[in-house]
Parts: C-alpha cells; structure tokens; sequence
C-alpha cells in the first residue's frame, strides 16, 4: 500500500506563528466496522453518514521552536486543561509523526469542544481526532507550496484512521466508504471516500436522532472489542458478510430502495452486537431500554407503513433513521413515545451532513 505518498517530500518553509480552527462531524455507520489488523487496516470495508449537528471544534495554535524529540502539547477540553485525555492524542501524534514531521518544530496548544453533552455515550473520538487531523492539515498546507483540497482530504482522514478508524469517515459527507471494496471506485483501507455515485433524493437529508439510552462510560472499548474479533468463531463470515452489504447498500442507495435498506441496516446493527455477544470474552452493550425502543419502532414501523429503522453504534443507544419526508410525525413519535426510555428524555436531531469546515 502506498503511503509514502503522505511523507512530505519538499522542502518545508518556515512559519514561526500559526492558528487553525476547525469544526468536523461525528459519523453513524450503516454498515459497520468491527474487526482490524495492524495498523488500523479494517477487515471489511464499511459506509457511514456524516452527522451534521454533532460535532467537535478544535482550534490549535502552533509556535515554533528548537525541534524535539517529544511532541509538546497541550490540551484544553471545553476551556479546562484536560490531562487525562493526553496520552490518548499522545499517541495519536506518534502514530502520524512519520507523516508529519513538522509537529516536532511546533509547541501545540488544543483548545477543544463537543456540540453533543459530554459523556453522552456519543463516540466523541471520530470527530476529535478528525479535527486535530485537519489543523494538521492546514499548518501543512501553509509550510508546503500549496496542496490540493482533495489531497488535504485524503491525507486527513489518513491520519485520523490511524487515531480510530472510524475518523476516517469523519472529514467529507454525506456518505463516506473506509475500505478496499471492488464496487465503489477508489476506495481503500488507508483512508475514506466519498460515495461516488449519485445517491436517490429519498436518502437526501436523511434523519437520524439519536436517543440516549445509557451516558456511563463503555465497559469494553472499540479496541478491545475489534482484537475480540481476532480467533472470533464467526469473524471470516462476518467479513465476508459485511462485503456483500456494502455492494447491496450501493445499490439501494442509488435506485431508492428504502424497505431494502430498512432490512440491511437493521441487520448490519444487530450483527455488530451479535459479533460482541459471541466473542471470548462475550459482553452485551445493550440496555434493556434499547430493545424497548427497538421494539416500538417496529410496531410504528408496522401501525404507520412508515420507513423509520433503527442503527446502534458500540453501546446503548438507538439512532433512529428515517427520509426527510417523515421528520415531521417521526420527530413527534420521538418526543411523545420514545423520549420516554431515554435517560433524563434526552436525544438529540441529526440529519445526513457534508463534512469538515474551516472557521
Ligand atoms: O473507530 P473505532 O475504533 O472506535 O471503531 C468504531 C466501530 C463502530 O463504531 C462500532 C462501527 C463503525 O464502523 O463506526
């Protein structure tokens, strides 16, 4: 695989001061990914929407001084040094430092914030990372002799996989593939594209609120749960599976198909968690409030001959997916219905979005 074409081969200027800001998306997957090898690579390719009001911003300011041989940085969560979240971007600046050398010219200061409430059970990692990705990209940008914004792109979502691999999907919208799959053109497992082919209007703007079910901290991280894919007894399958829904979903997602991507969705969301139950150690993200809702949405689904379905992220809660034509009597389901297994009632309206923004 090529990526020494994200190692910056000419000379680069000097810049002693520099700011960037930078506002970029969550991201729900449609058909997941669960499952990766060293590093970062994922077993199977996968699609998601971008969120549009779900988001960090991030501004980083950089100054020069004497190279090092450690990344200097500090890290501000919602105005508060937040230490704790340290090693974790720590670790991120390792990984990229190869392709970024620059970052050891520059004393760093991240100063960042979330749309959604903290500790929400919403993945806060795809958007943060995204965005420290893309004010790398802009410092980049000004110390090389211009690049290009598709080559900004793609080396952004480069370098936010190898922090998780779902901020890969978390730089362009409304629907971005991680992952080598032979039907969608240009695809790869280094980093996300845009889905190239024109999409139904049915699935333009399409809805997606996200109910939170359980805000507590995971028990078993993303990490952990994709090396319990590794001797997983059903794990090839799976793979194969997951490779065959996304050329499916292609498809459905071109001709309009919405009762087909209702099933293929639903299932992908079920398999995920299926994946996590029969792992070695098995565990179970669900909540007794998520198959309360799942259930409700199949009678309203039923009662209504509506397209409303459900996807479930690595936890317990449900994001409600439905066409824009039926935001109007779903959003009201939502409030009066399954608000109701939400704790404190708190969800939040999201819709299909089209990625990063400069600020
Ligand atoms: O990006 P990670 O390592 O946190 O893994 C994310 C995995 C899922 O959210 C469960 C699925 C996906 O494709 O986003």
């Amino acid at each position: 695989m090529n990526t020494t074409q994200f190692i910056p081969k000419s000379a680069l200027k000097s810049i002693e001061k520099a700011t960037f800001t930078w506002q970029t998306p969550s991201n729900i997957a449609l058909v997941k990914y669960w499952g990766k090898s060293n590093p970062q690579i994922p077993k199977n390719a996968s699609i998601s929407f971008t969120l549009n009001n779900c988001h960090t911003i991030t501004t980083i300011e950089f100054e020069k001084k004497k190279a090092s041989e450690n990344v200097d940085f500090n890290l501000f969560f919602e105005g508060k040094q937040k230490d704790e979240f340290k090693p974790k971007i720590a670790e991120f600046f390792k990984r990229v430092a190869n392709y970024c050398p620059y970052i050891f010219e520059y004393k760093m200061t991240i100063n960042s914030e979330n749309s959604f409430p903290h500790s929400s059970g919403i993945a806060s990692s795809a958007s943060g990372l995204s965005a420290i990705a893309m004010c790398l990209m802009s410092l980049e940008n000004e110390l090389s002799s211009g690049l290009s914004s598709e080559f900004i792109n793609k080396k952004a979502s480069f370098l936010a996989r190898l922090g998780s691999g779902s901020a890969s999907r978390s730089v362009e919208g409304p629907l971005v593939v991680w992952g080598n799959h032979p039907e969608i053109e240009g695809s790869s497992d280094l980093f996300g594209v845009k889905f190239p082919h024109k999409v139904h209007p049915v699935f333009e703007n399409y809805q997606d609120a996200i109910l939170l079910v359980d805000k507590g901290e995971k028990q078993v991280s993303s990490t952990v749960g994709h090396n319990l894919m590794t001797n997983h007894p059903y794990a090839e399958n799976r793979f194969v599976q997951a490779n065959n829904h996304l050329g499916k979903l292609s498809k459905i997602l071109q001709n309009g198909d919405v009762k087909s991507f209702v099933n293929l969705v639903e299932s992908e969301a079920l398999t995920l968690h299926a994946m996590m139950m029969t792992s070695n150690p098995y565990f179970i993200l669900m909540k007794p409030n998520t198959l309360e809702i799942i259930n409700k949405i199949w009678s309203y689904r039923k009662e209504n001959d509506s397209n409303i379905c459900f996807t479930l992220d690595a936890g317990a809660n449900v994001h409600v997916l439905y066409p824009f034509s039926e935001k109007e009597a779903v959003n009201q389901f939502i409030k009066s219905e399954l608000s109701n297994y939400c704790q404190k009632k708190q969800y939040i309206y999201d819709s299909a979005g089209f990625g990063a923004k400069q600020l």
